[in-house]
């Protein structure tokens, strides 16, 4: 989804807006352009395609200018094309601006800019905010978007900049994501942190409906009401090279290969082992409620919903509380009955996801109690709930999200094992859980140590066209979610099911052409699961099954067997799962995929 980079200081714009929109290059887009101010003149250049091509038009010019604002593009209105392409601007070219979101009102205010003499040039929704700001600018640029923020609908996170107010940036938000940087050579803002860690880790945030001045020297934010704001300056825990490769040959490998860490920084000083109890500050605003809760419903999206599936069944273990899990695009439509003391969990890496964000939204409207399992620190779901808990994952580029999924079953699980100690959780099941979460880490290791054995398999079977993925109980999730991978980056058909259903229809499918992955540790569903196997095999369909390492009687059945340590029944999804991330991935290498940037898809889908 769409970026925005702007920078107004002592240093050229040029090199620090191009450096930062390669570092927004893993959220997906179409098309790039930016703008550099040097007094009263702005030099615009824009491309379609990716940001390489802009780079050939200005790599060998000499761009003055220490101010200017770039953007990313994913289009919504009007086709990738140079045209479409931001910075838009008014007919004279006195404003340039960069828009993330949609201006839901923009046919009827183009209609009437048009009926007063404005000429437009793209297709694009954003083009009215240029318009509008030039009519609006009477000599001060905040004002002009103050005053365009009242007439738009719809959501923005935009940048402008105005040829009659050198060394000023003006950036405002609703529903989009903007965050300050506040740097020793000048300010920046930017719709991801991502894109300025390297100059600055304090940041400041933006609020829906606010905007604010930035010049080399100073940020001044205020309401679109024109009421002044003060916020605090608060600091990101990333550093520059969590978003470098380091070797690897694409992020989603490295995620995958953080996974150890990301599960030890899940449950950083979080753990009480003496207690058998997790120690979950974030939530503490909420827990007089909250540990007299028995009702939850997580709300999410994609891998995140995937997760709130396994987070279901591990709840329904370790607590007293009826669980209900719903696909965000779905649950904000529904008609709402909670009853009292209803907690709404929001799961969501970026913190940003629209659907994920409305439904909050609606549930807070119907009286629920808000939490969020977020990892982007002061994103926009984080700060719309009451309490919340945060991954603490590091920035997640790769697309296709891998660490996070673990780091998400991590810290429901602490939520779970926290809420069951309140509850009918024993104090020697309270450290069993403990103690086996601490083991994580070693036994994440173990799996990954496969990788060579995995990636064997995946050559063999990577050209077939359909794929199943089977499992039961706490493994059913992680069909969906291995089905979910594979599609996602190789954009081979799969399908996720759960076991039991496969006599209900997609047995048909089965064939020597299709294989079928069987995620069967040794728990309490194996046999049912071994069932299940024996009727793909019977079939002649190839199986892969995913398998507690020594287990000998699936050596009988299976084609390939790919191990994972033994745990404890709900930990299982944490380590089923890295094989089916590296099997996807495997196979998108095979093919040539883009695998961190794979067609079509964006990081965060802060838009509908
Ligand atoms: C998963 O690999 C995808 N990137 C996508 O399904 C993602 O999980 C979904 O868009 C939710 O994103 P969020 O966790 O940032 O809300
Ligand atoms: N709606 C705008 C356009 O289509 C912005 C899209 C985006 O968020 O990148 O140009």
């Amino acid at each position: 989804m769409c970026g925005i980079v702007c920078y107004v200081g002592k240093q050229k714009a040029k090199p620090i807006l191009l450096e930062g929109l390669k570092r927004l290059e893993y959220r997906g887009y179409d098309s790039a352009g930016l703008a550099v101010q040097n007094g009263p003149h702005i030099d615009c250049f824009k491309a379609v395609g990716k940001i390489i091509e802009l780079e050939k038009k200005i790599n060998d010019l000499e761009i003055e200018g220490a101010s200017g604002i770039a953007h990313t593009r994913w289009a919504t209105h009007g086709e990738p094309s140079e045209i479409n392409a931001h910075p838009q601007t008014d007919q004279e070219e006195n404003v340039f601006v960069i828009h993330n979101g949609i201006i839901e009102n923009f046919y009827i205010l183009k209609r009437k800019l048009e009926k007063s003499g404005a000429t437009f040039s793209s297709e694009t929704d954003t083009e009215v905010l240029a318009h509008l700001i030039a009519r609006n600018f009477d000599g001060s640029l905040q004002e002009a978007v103050r005053k365009t923020m009242t007439q738009v609908e719809g959501t923005f996170g935009l940048a402008v900049i105005h040829r009659e107010a050198p060394g000023e940036v003006v950036v405002a938000r609703r529903g989009s994501p903007l965050i300050i940087g506040v740097g020793k050579d000048g300010n920046f803002a930017a719709s991801d942190v991502a894109a300025m860690v390297r100059y600055t880790n304090e940041v400041i945030h933006l609020n829906d409906n606010e905007l604010a001045l930035i010049t080399e020297d100073q940020v001044s934010i205020s309401t679109a009401q024109a009421k002044a704001v003060t916020r605090a300056i608060e600091k990101v825990e990333w550093q520059p090279e969590d978003a470098e490769l380091n070797g690897f040959p694409h992020f989603m490998l490295k995620e995958i290969y953080e996974q150890p860490e990301t599960a030890r920084n899940a449950m950083r000083g979080r753990l009480e082992l003496s207690e058998g109890v997790s120690k979950l500050g974030g939530i503490m605003p909420v827990w007089d409620q909250l540990k007299e809760c028995r009702h939850m419903v997580f709300v999410a999206c994609g891998t995140s919903y995937h997760a709130g599936c396994v987070g279901r069944y591990i709840f329904e273990r370790l607590t007293e509380i009826d669980v209900e899990v719903e696909i965000a695009s779905e649950f904000r439509y529904r008609k709402l009955n909670f009853p009292p003391n209803t907690f709404i969990v929001a799961i969501s890496q970026s913190g940003e996801t629209a659907d994920t964000l409305a439904a909050i939204r609606e549930a807070r409207r119907k009286g629920a109690r808000l939490l969020g399992i977020v990892n982007v620190v002061g994103s926009s779901i984080s700060r719309e709930t009451e309490a919340g808990i945060y991954n603490h994952a590091g920035p997640e580029i790769g697309v296709a999200s891998t660490k996070i999924f673990v780091s998400q079953l991590v810290i429901l699980t602490l939520l779970a094992v926290l809420l069951g100690r309140h509850q009918k959780l024993s104090l020697t099941e309270g450290v069993e859980a403990i103690k086996a979460l601490s083991n994580l880490p070693d036994l994440l290791r173990r799996v990954l140590s496969q990788d060579n054995h995995i990636q064997a398999i995946a050559e063999k079977y990577y050209c077939c066209n359909n794929w199943l993925f089977l499992g039961r109980k706490y493994e059913y999730p992680i069909a969906l979610e291995a089905a979910l991978k594979l599609k996602e980056i190789s954009y081979i058909h799969a399908e996720g099911y759960p076991a039991g259903e496969m006599k209900h229809g997609p047995i048909a499918l089965i064939n020597p052409d299709m294989p079928t992955v069987a995620i069967v540790p040794q728990d309490s569903m194996y046999e049912k699961m071994m069932s299940n196997i024996q009727e793909v095999k019977s079939r002649r369909g190839p199986i892969i099954a995913i398998a507690t390492e020594g287990d000998r009687k699936i050596r009988e059945l299976a084609d390939e067997v790919i191990e994972v340590p033994p745990t404890l029944e709900y930990l299982y999804p944490a380590l089923t799962v890295v094989p089916c991330q590296l099997l996807a991935y495997y196979c998108a290498r095979f093919l040539n995929r883009d695998i961190d940037k794979p067609r079509n898809l964006a990081k965060s889908v802060t838009v509908e």
